[in-house]
This record gives structure tokens, sequence and C-alpha cells, in this order.
């Protein structure tokens, strides 16, 4: 291909891109996606190529045909994209140095380390694990360094049986060990870094009951807001990374904020901002992939929207009807839908957002909105599964 005809190239097609790419449109802007699969979230909303995210030659196609390069999974090989773009004049956003270190959980806890930004003390879990026992203590948190999401990949062993039940998994290699953070709560922001700026959004409150992110709500954070968005920054500083980042965080029982995790792109966590009146995090992640102007730091703060995330469930068949059944319990109710062929249970099919000055009387704790947001969910569900 001669000159890049679109703006803005995907590498992957799931949900976070369809999200970017239809704010993208919104300012006319021409997306392209690269997915594996034919009928992606992506492909329904703009043009797409279908192939592997870890074969070069598919990225140097989606890249030939692009002006900037992003990405909406932290899984792809730096390699392959390196091997890829050789002599294209092609910017990517997050950074690939960024991206190498966050790919690697390890790296990462490194990379914090070294940087003074407070998260759990972690190591490779290899043999003699007496050593690792002897410096974290139980219960302890055992990683997958690649690829893990959702809860897949991490598991909490609570004494040694567990550890060696699990060795033909770690046994391999590619695993780490950490210490266990008993949080009060988990915490995330979305943080967007420019070379000249850094920002963050609200802190929320994540409820991940097994591991998976259930239900996001403002939190209730009070002085310790500044104190948390300090850390998020930290996070994203210690990796050196430019563009959008989604920072996971635990607070703790003593009201320290310790960083878990970061995303080097739009994350679940910040879908509130598709319904806060302002700037989404979508609209924040087409900016920095493209350079263009952000607004003032001080006025990214909308309405306060809570989320909750539709999953898969055994035997659903029309989502319309889920729309219908949701929009009916609570009508302020702002429905996404990602449009994914198959409803596998457990994966992430959409999301609900609900502005929260829409509450029934006397719903202001955490748990009751929580148990709100879950139970438009639950009308959505019986909708679809009728
Ligand atoms: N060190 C830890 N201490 C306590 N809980 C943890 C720790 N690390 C992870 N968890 C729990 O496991 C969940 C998933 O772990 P995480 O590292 O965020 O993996 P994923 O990539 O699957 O999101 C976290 O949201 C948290 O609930
Ligand atoms: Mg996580």
């Amino acid at each position: 291909m001669s000159n890049p005809i679109y703006d803005i190239g995907f590498l992957g097609g799931g949900q976070l891109a369809r999200m970017s790419i239809q704010a993208a449109q919104r300012m006319g802007l021409r997306c392209l996606s690269l997915d594996p699969a034919s009928d992606s979230p992506a492909s329904r909303v703009a043009p797409s190529i279908q192939g592997k995210l870890d074969d070069p030659k598919a990225i140097r196609q989606l890249a030939s045909a692009c002006c900037s390069l992003t990405l909406e999974n932290e899984f792809i090989p730096v390699q392959a994209i390196q091997t890829a773009l050789a002599n294209l004049p092609i910017t990517v956003i997050p950074s690939l140095s960024a991206l190498g270190l966050i790919q690697d959980k390890l790296q990462q806890r490194m990379s914090y380390a070294k940087a003074g930004a407070p998260s759990p003390i972690a190591f490779a879990l290899e043999d003699p694990v007496e050593p690792i026992e002897k410096a974290l203590g139980y219960p302890m948190v055992l990683k997958s360094r690649f690829g893990g999401y959702d809860g897949k990949g991490t598991l909490i062993a609570n004494d040694r049986a567990f550890v060696e039940q699990a060795r033909p998994v770690w046994s391999q290699g590619g695993w780490l060990a950490e210490k266990f953070m008993p949080f009060s709560r988990e915490i995330a922001a979305m943080v967007v870094r420019t070379p000249v700026d850094a920002i963050c959004l609200p802190i929320m409150e994540t409820y991940q009951p097994n591991l998976v992110c259930d239900v996001t709500l403002p939190a209730d954070i009070r002085g310790d807001a500044d104190r948390a968005k300090a850390v998020a920054i930290k996070a994203v500083e210690a990796v050196g990374g430019f563009g959008l980042f989604g920072v996971e965080m635990f607070q703790l029982q003593n009201g320290d904020i310790v960083i878990n995790e970061i995303a080097p792109r739009p994350h679940n966590t910040g879908h509130y901002t598709l319904d806060w009146g302002r700037l989404s995090q979508f609209d924040l992640h087409v900016r920095t992939v493209l350079g263009l102007p952000l607004p003032d730091s001080d006025s990214f703060d909308g309405l306060p929207v809570a989320m909750v995330n539709l999953f898969g469930v055994e035997g659903a068949r029309d989502y319309r009807k889920g729309i219908q059944s949701a929009l009916a319990e609570q009508p302020s109710a702002s429905i996404h839908w990602y449009e994914k062929t198959e409803a596998k249970p457990g994966r992430k099919m959409g999301h609900i957002n609900l502005d929260l000055n829409n509450l029934p009387e006397g719903c202001n704790s955490a748990d009751a909105i929580i148990a709100e947001m879950q139970a438009i969910r639950t009308a959505f569900e019986s909708g679809w599964t009728s």
C-alpha cells in the first residue's frame, strides 16, 4: 500500500478498539483494526483485517495503511511489532519499551520498586521455594508473568501444600510469587500522560468478586484521592509510559495505597466515562494516539457514574430483549453492547452505566449501589435468556 489511508490502526478488534473507533469516528477519522476473528466487535463498526496479532506480516499490512498505530491488548509480542514496523515512518502509542515492561508482571513489579513506587514485593517463582516462602509468608499470590487477565493466571496460595499442588503449572517457568495484600478495597484510575503533562481521572472503587471486575463506582475516598492519584501517575512514570493507562491499585486497611498493575490502553474501570458528560477514556485515547491537545487537567471531572459488566450466561438468546428488560427496571441506565458473536459464560459482552443521580431514594452506600447495579444486570439477563 502506498499512502496511509487510515488515521489510526488498532492491534486487536475487541470492545476496547470498537469504542475507541467510535470516538474517532465522531471526529470523522478513519480507523482500521487487525484481529484473528473475521467478525470482531471492531469489524462491525469499521474496516478490519483478519490476521494473527503475533504475525509481523499481518501487523505490517495494518501499519502500512495507517498514520498511527495503537493497541487494545498488551499481549502482542514487542518483537513481532518491531519486526513489522522496520523502516515504516509510524509512531506507536504506547511506546514499545513501556509495553515490554508491562507485559511481564515481574518486570512491572521491578520497575515500581526501582522508582520507589509502592507495590507488593515479588520474586520469580522457582525452586527452591523456601526462601520465597520465608520472604513472603502466607497467603501468597502466584501469578502468570505473561498473558493473565480477568483473574486467569492468578492463584492465592494459603499454604505450602497449595504451592506444591500448583507445581505442574509454574515449574515450566513464567510465574511469579508476590506478597498478598490484605486490601480493604480495590481502586483504579485512568491516567493520561504526555511529554508535558500527566492527568489522573477520578478514583473509582472496583468490586471484583472471584478476581474479575464486576461493578465500578466513584470511590468514597475523600482525603485520600490526591494521594491515590499521585500513586497512579507514579506507576505510569515508573514504566516510562505515554498515552492512556488504566491503573489498578489496592487500598490497605491502614489507608496505604499500593499499585497492583497497569494496562497501557483503555480499561474496564474507565467505561463510566462514556456517560459522565465529559470526554470519555476513548476520546482521550484517540487524542493521545494522534498527539492532539488535551483540555486542562482540572476539568477532568464529570457526573458520578457506576458501571456493571454484562457477562456471557448459559441460555443467552436475544440481547435486545435484555436491553428492554434492563431499561424497564431502570430507564436512566445506559447500555453498551459489544456485538460479540458468542456469549461464552463469563465473557465480557457489554456493560451498563448509571448516573448515580438517578439512584432510588436512600441508595447511597457502596454496597447499596453495587446491589442496585447488579439488579439492573439481573433484569437484563432475565430478558436475554427468556
Ligand atoms: N498481591 C495481591 N494481593 C491480594 N490480592 C491480589 C493480589 N494480586 C492480585 N490480587 C487479586 O487478584 C485480582 C487479579 O489480579 P491481577 O494481577 O489484577 O490480574 P488480572 O490481569 O487477571 O487482572 C486482583 O484484582 C485482586 O483481586
Ligand atoms: Mg487486574
